[in-house]
């Protein structure tokens, strides 16, 4: 549908593609026909090649001032496949996991194919609200059950736009120690910050191996080559590696090798300035459009950084409901329902910024208010029809 002609659609999660590092990609692929032909086209490792993991190792030490070795890294297929993998390792069939509300779709797919169950932990603009979380993990204790884990994305949440403060990440820590519940650290975005200064990384606070860390090269270099990773303590990592081992032998060694050279030559040092200049101003675009056409009885959050806004809207809207109007007025998003492990929220949306161009956004979102006008006004008609 969202290829549909003249559609404009702020639906998916996609990257620009003038943000894909084309040059410095076209260099690495020739230089590895030339010099590791016999490897890069041969079965890999499933933990992911050394050379690769080596480097990982240090990217996240700078960016994110992460300490480990390479034997606490698993190579991913995407960070997606490290969400299924860590679920299955960490949590049984109808075990429960905490996550915030709403989450990452992708999240709850794989917790659905699992068979988890998910427990959601309401955010506002702090991100996930840790004194509701308290009071749910004292009322599983109470109850004398645990949380297999707590899932969270604390870099420019994905759909929700927030980022977790500082205050709050302590917060998470200390309960994360205290109620001995390991955390899932998402944190495909956190590259891409357009405002503000870098907030600590959870898994950087974590005393003692409680946080498990994921990272993927889809937002920064390309998502095509399907290349995520996951840090965590050795039993974790041996266990994913076991599970990897049944899904696909390894990831797709060709990608490896690029990523590895990507990381070696630095490629990001250059690239990433340049993608926070592209973003930040379809970030700034997308706000003022809203600002200027969004009905004043709504809201919507204001990420300092990534790929998303979500705006909520008056309460008899139902975004699910409203969707096909959208698609007649030639523009789509997400239905903020789908963020929610029950479907249970109506009037939410997630709006990406990230693929549209300036003016797609701006002519995105006058339709889109449009649509909220015609939705409004329809809803008013039939209250009244109900009353006479
Ligand atoms: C929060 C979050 N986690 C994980 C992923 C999966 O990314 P990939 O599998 O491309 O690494 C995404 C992709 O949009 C995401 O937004």
């Amino acid at each position: 549908m969202a290829n549909t002609k003249g559609l404009i659609s702020f639906g998916g999660g996609m990257p620009d593609p003038q943000t894909f590092p084309l040059e410095e990609l076209k260099e690495i692929i020739n230089d590895i026909f030339d010099k590791y032909f016999s490897n890069a086209f041969q079965y890999g490792v499933t933990s992911g090649i050394l050379p690769l993991r080596e480097e990982i190792s240090g990217l996240v030490k700078r960016t994110e001032n992460i300490d480990c070795e390479p034997d606490e890294i698993n190579v991913t297929s995407g960070s997606q496949q490290a969400l299924y993998a860590v679920g299955k390792v960490l949590a049984e069939p109808n075990q429960t996991v905490i996550t915030e509300l709403p989450t990452y779709v992708g999240a709850i797919s794989a917790y659905d194919a699992n068979m988890i169950n998910m427990h959601g932990v309401e955010m506002d603009d702090e991100g996930i609200r840790t004194d509701l979380l308290q009071e749910t993990l004292d009322q599983y204790k109470g109850e004398g059950r645990k949380a297999r884990f707590i899932y969270v994305i604390p870099n420019f949440h994905n759909p929700a736009g927030y980022t977790l403060s500082h205050e709050r990440r302590k917060h998470l820590i200390d309960l994360s120690v205290d109620y001995d519940v390991p955390i899932i650290e998402d944190n495909p975005y956190g590259e891409l910050r357009y405002y503000g200064n870098k907030i600590p990384s959870l898994k950087s606070m974590d005393p003692d191996e409680r946080v498990i860390y994921m990272g993927t090269f889809s937002k920064v270099m390309t998502p095509g080559l399907r290349i995520g990773y996951v840090i965590g303590k050795k039993d974790v990592i041996r266990r994913v590696n076991l599970l990897k081992q049944a899904l696909d032998l390894s990831t797709n060694t060709l990608s490896e090798y690029i990523a590895y050279e990507y990381l070696k030559r630095d490629v990001m040092k250059t690239q990433i300035p340049k993608n926070i200049a592209i973003y930040r101003k379809k970030r700034d675009r997308m706000l003022d459009a809203l600002s200027q056409n969004f009905p004043e009885n709504s809201k919507w959050s204001k990420p300092d950084g990534g790929m998303f806004v979500w705006a909520t809207l008056s309460e008899d809207i139902d975004t699910g409901m409203m969707k096909e109007r959208a698609v007649k007025n030639g523009v789509a998003y997400i239905s903020g329902m789908s963020f929610y492990p029950n479907m249970e929220k109506k009037n939410g949306m997630r709006i990406n910024f990230s693929y549209p161009t300036l003016e797609e956004i701006d002519e995105g979102i006058r339709r889109l208010s449009l649509t909220i006008e015609q939705e409004t006004s329809l809803n008013k008609q039939t209250i009244l029809k109900k009353k006479y």
